[in-house]
């Protein structure tokens, strides 16, 4: 009789041990070895933790090999195309879309917790002029947790919903706020009367007072078609399941710090270029190549194995065929190009990389693909968005991600400490 389990030797004793196989509703089944030292006394070893599951989850389903991602079980393009970020937020927290009512109350929370405590304000001042806006904007997050101590009852669900929009709702004028202290120009406040997404560039944009940048031709100041641009990449950056940023936030969450010092942790993880800081380097990476006659010999060096230079905005850990984020984005930016002129130098330089690179067989090989940094990169630099924004802004799309994993370690009764071991090697 088949059973479901697998069956392990160790060849130099030939003793055998007998692990279940627990199966997953979509995507790999997982082998459960949790009482592996203990049967044998040794430990696993995975560093990058290639091929390991630490929890189980029902946000964010992504197959690798497919290129597909959906959050609570609906695709990623749908979401993208037919819904707003902020329905987007409300699935995520609560497991469904929400009704039409249910999504204007869910709007009108949100923008009425917009606004920061005058302590909290005062925080900017402490920080040099120049400083980049993830290292105030992540110190601000850890200082939201001595203004908001309570609302953790993980009983009562009304709490800890509260603790989620909170922090949903004032991380964009945090960011804004640390933007604007970046360029030594005064904080505009948020404004009750606009949506999630252009409210925050108006945060970014508008004088002082609020008043927005008059054009000429007596078009608005910021397009309709910068906030749909700018909705869809929050949306695209909502969650993604257990990635380096999210492993931090549930590490942290694991020792039963505040919610917010795990987000912050969160968003120092994500700074990192190997992770969200790629949207920023990959810009700097295009303005360094500078022209499109030089991106051969960049390509080159990406290829030499004795050169460390990477490509920015290439290669995924788990998506191994396309990232179907960058696919939404690359359409996006296409249908843009027109209205946002993106057809600048630096978006020529990119489309050489990108056509190069898509018939190159180092990158084919190792699939290497254009992955969402690379698109939002370039079409962050279109709604005139300057590089140290680009990583906040992920910060922005991400945290409802990073709360809605919060929320789940907390209500799994089986989650432990975080707490991998080692393979000792010195002395
Ligand atoms: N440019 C050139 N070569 C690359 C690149 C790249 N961007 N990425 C990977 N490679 C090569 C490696 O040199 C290696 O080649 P080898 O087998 O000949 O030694 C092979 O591809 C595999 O690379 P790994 O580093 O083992 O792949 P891993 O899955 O660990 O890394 C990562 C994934 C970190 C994203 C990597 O591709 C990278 O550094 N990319 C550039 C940074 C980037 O765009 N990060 C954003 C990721 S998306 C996100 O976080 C939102």
């Amino acid at each position: 009789m088949k059973k479901n389990t697998v069956t392990l030797t160790d060849n130099r004793t030939g003793e055998t041990y007998e692990y279940n196989i627990i199966n997953a509703s979509r995507g790999p089944s997982v082998l459960d070895i949790r009482t592996f030292f203990a049967d044998t006394g040794m430990f696993t070893y995975d560093p990058g933790f290639t091929a390991t599951a630490a929890c189980d989850s029902t946000i964010t389903f992504i197959d690798g090999t497919k290129g597909e991602l959906r959050y609570r079980g609906i695709p990623i393009e749908e979401l993208a195309n037919k819904h707003s970020y902020l329905e987007t937020c409300f699935l995520l927290l609560n497991s469904r879309l929400p009704f039409k009512e249910e999504l204007t109350d869910f709007d009108l929370e949100i923008r009425h917790r917009a606004y920061l405590h005058r302590g909290l304000r005062k925080l900017f001042d402490a920080f040099p002029d120049n400083a980049h806006p993830m290292a105030t904007l992540s110190a601000a997050v850890t200082s939201l947790a001595s203004f908001y101590n309570e609302h953790l009852d993980m009983e009562d669900e009304n709490e800890y919903l509260e603790m989620a929009h909170r922090i949903i709702s004032k991380i964009p004028t945090i960011a804004a706020f640390a933007y604007r202290h970046f360029l030594g120009i005064p904080f505009i406040e948020p404004d009750l009367d606009l949506s999630f997404t252009k409210n925050f560039l108006t945060m970014m944009r508008a004088y002082p007072g609020g008043k927005m940048h008059l054009l000429p031709n007596g078009h608005a100041a910021i397009k309709e078609v910068e906030v749909r641009a700018l909705d869809t990449i929050f949306t695209l950056h909502a969650d993604h399941e257990q990635n380096a940023s999210t492993t931090v936030v549930r590490g942290v969450a694991s020792t039963g710090a505040h919610p917010y010092v795990a987000i912050a942790s969160g968003i120092a993880a994500l700074w990192g270029r190997a992770h969200g800081g790629a949207n920023e380097s990959v810009i700097a990476q295009l303005e360094h190549i500078g022209s499109v006659d030089n991106v051969e010999a960049f390509i080159e060096k990406a290829k030499d194995p004795n050169d460390d230079f990477r490509l920015m905005g290439f290669g995924h850990r788990v998506y191994k065929n396309f990232d179907p984020r960058a696919k939404i984005l690359k359409k996006l930016q296409d249908e843009l190009r027109e209205e946002l002129n993106l057809d600048t130098e630096l978006m020529t330089i990119a489309r050489k990389i990108e056509e190069i690179t898509l018939s190159d067989e180092y990158f084919i090989s190792r699939n290497l693909y254009p992955n969402i940094d690379f698109y939002t990169g370039i079409i962050l630099t279109a709604l005139q968005i300057p590089k140290s924004m680009f990583t906040p802004i992920f910060v922005i799309g991400r945290t409802v991600g990073w709360i809605t994993q919060w929320i789940e370690f907390k209500k799994d009764e089986t989650s432990k400490i975080a707490r991998p071991r080692q393979l000792y090697t010195g002395e």
